[in-house]
């Protein structure tokens, strides 16, 4: 039994919640998104047209880049002007060559491509305060400054506008370039970063660096650098052999945003800070061993789409602590959209769940389930084999209902009571298979795909298949 009260509004769901994150590395930008005008595949301007015809289709509103740990190394300064003319770099992060074909103008065009916004982690590694306020005047001010003007030299009249700002990526770990020994160091370049970046454009909005595991650095980063940033940012890589351990996951993704946001709130109760600060959970995905460098790359099954559904309504679910989401990565490295050099692509069955889900609506509706469960014994705990997100459309014509069945073998036939709304029409689409490890393969490419339902008259009860994930669009 499934409940659903239309009436009870629970908070404004972000449509940035369903982001996507590139970065150069692998494949992704060389060869993903980026091959070059000269490709014998077909492409608008360099940019591959498939990859981003699929893109398009999931309507990410929000894409973060460069990186990553690349972010750390990375002088946007090498990214622009005529292509022929930019510097081949030895990337540090990964020991790569970055030829720096794909920089910032590249970036928004593809952006615009595909119907986004830009996200910009600024290279607060081995970086400046003074070259991250570069990269604000280039991309944000109008003219009659040095980088603004460059701008306008190589093609771009118009500024970017950019709203989204990264201040560095990771810096808490070791293997970061020109990574923070604790948190207070972090929260002292923050500053330094975020006040060069604010005096060039007041109106950005700025993430800071937090982690995942180590709350005392999240404190530190809004105790003193708080009132300099929006959002603090998060990164979580799952890897579970046992199905149900996977799919658990929820419960590490709850913890994680209810500790943080906590110590957020303790923070910023200390350090008297007005503003709002929320989650931006900017990595996230399952991460299997064979993604090894320097690729990194997968190919993902039914399971990890179960993972990934689930995983979006927690982020649903909290949406009032989770402002900001990013799926890592959109292309080749971790993928959801898999390409190769022959001109063929392939997409994953996160994919999928990636286009079930940007079909929401704008408001977070009460929703409970009352049904079979299973003990986790990760977690110590009892968890429903259904899970459920449901959301409301903004003139509240349409209810979406993000349901996922865990169950690795049982069907279920789920009474759902809606209260507040009367719907009269179901539409139902949904992911299955018969195994759990069923994928799409170079050889077998359309093994999993969406169901679409033809829509009915609602009765109050629908059949929801098992290990699949689903949405139901009532309308009235
Ligand atoms: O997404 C791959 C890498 O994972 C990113 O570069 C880094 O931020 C994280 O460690
Ligand atoms: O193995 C890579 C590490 O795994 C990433 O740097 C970290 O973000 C992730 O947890």
């Amino acid at each position: 039994m499934i409940i659903i009260d239309a009436n009870r509004i629970l908070s404004s769901i972000d449509s940035r919640i369903y982001g996507q994150f590139i970065e150069h590395l692998g494949k992704c930008i060389y060869g993903g998104i980026w091959v070059g005008e000269n490709s014998k595949i077909s492409n608008i301007k360099g940019f591959r047209k498939d990859v981003v015809e699929y893109v398009k289709a999931i309507k990410p509103a929000i894409v973060r880049w460069p990186g990553g740990n690349f972010a750390s190394g990375y002088h946007f300064i090498d990214g622009i002007g005529p292509r022929n003319k930019r510097p081949i770099k030895l990337d540090l992060a990964w020991n790569e060559y970055e030829s720096n074909n794909f920089g910032t103008d590249e970036f928004i065009e593809w952006i615009r491509l595909i119907g986004s916004q830009p996200y910009i982690v600024v290279n607060a590694g081995n970086g400046s305060p003074e070259e991250a306020a570069h990269w604000v005047e280039y991309t944000n001010r109008i003219d009659g400054t040095y980088y603004a003007d460059l701008r306008r030299k190589y093609g771009h009249k118009e500024p970017y506008n950019v709203k989204l700002w990264g201040i560095g990526n990771e810096l808490y770990g070791e293997w970061q370039i020109g990574f923070c020994v604790d948190g207070r160091e972090c929260a002292r370049r923050t500053i330094e970063f975020a006040n060069e970046m604010k005096k060039v454009d007041g109106s950005i909005e700025l993430v800071g660096v937090g982690t995942d595991f180590n709350q005392r650095w999240n404190y530190d980063m809004v105790r003193y650098a708080g009132k300099y940033i929006d959002y603090l940012s998060i990164h979580t890589y799952v890897y579970e052999r046992n199905y149900l351990d996977l799919v658990s996951c929820t419960e590490l993704f709850e913890k994680r945003i209810l500790k943080t946001f906590f110590t957020i709130e303790e923070a910023r109760r200390d350090g008297k800070i007005d503003r709002n600060i929320r989650i931006a959970y900017d990595e996230w995905n399952v991460w299997y061993p064979d993604a090894k460098p320097p690729e990194h790359t997968q190919i993902t099954s039914l399971k990890d789409a179960i993972f990934t559904a689930l995983v979006l309504n927690v982020f649903e679910k909290y949406s009032e602590m989770v402002a900001i989401a990013n799926f890592a990565q959109t292309v080749n490295v971790l993928p959801l959209i898999l390409t190769k050099d022959d001109g063929s692509i392939l997409l994953s069955p996160q994919y999928f769940v990636f286009k079930l889900y940007v079909q929401h609506g704008s408001k977070l509706i009460y929703s409970i389930v009352d049904g079979e469960a299973y003990f986790s014994r990760k977690f110590g705990k009892w968890l429903n084999f259904i899970d459920v997100s449901a959301s409301i459309s903004e003139d509240r014509n349409k209810i979406y209902i993000h349901l996922v069945n865990r169950n690795p073998v049982e069907a279920y036939s789920c009474r759902i009571n809606v209260r507040g709304f009367i719907p009269k029409i179901v539409k139902h689409s949904y992911i299955t298979s018969e195994n759990l490890d069923d994928k799409n393969t170079w050889k077998d490419p359309d093994k999993i795909f969406i169901v679409e339902r033809k829509p009915k008259k609602w009765r109050g009860e629908i059949t929801i298949p098992s290990k699949s994930v689903n949405l139901l669009t009532l309308l009235s």
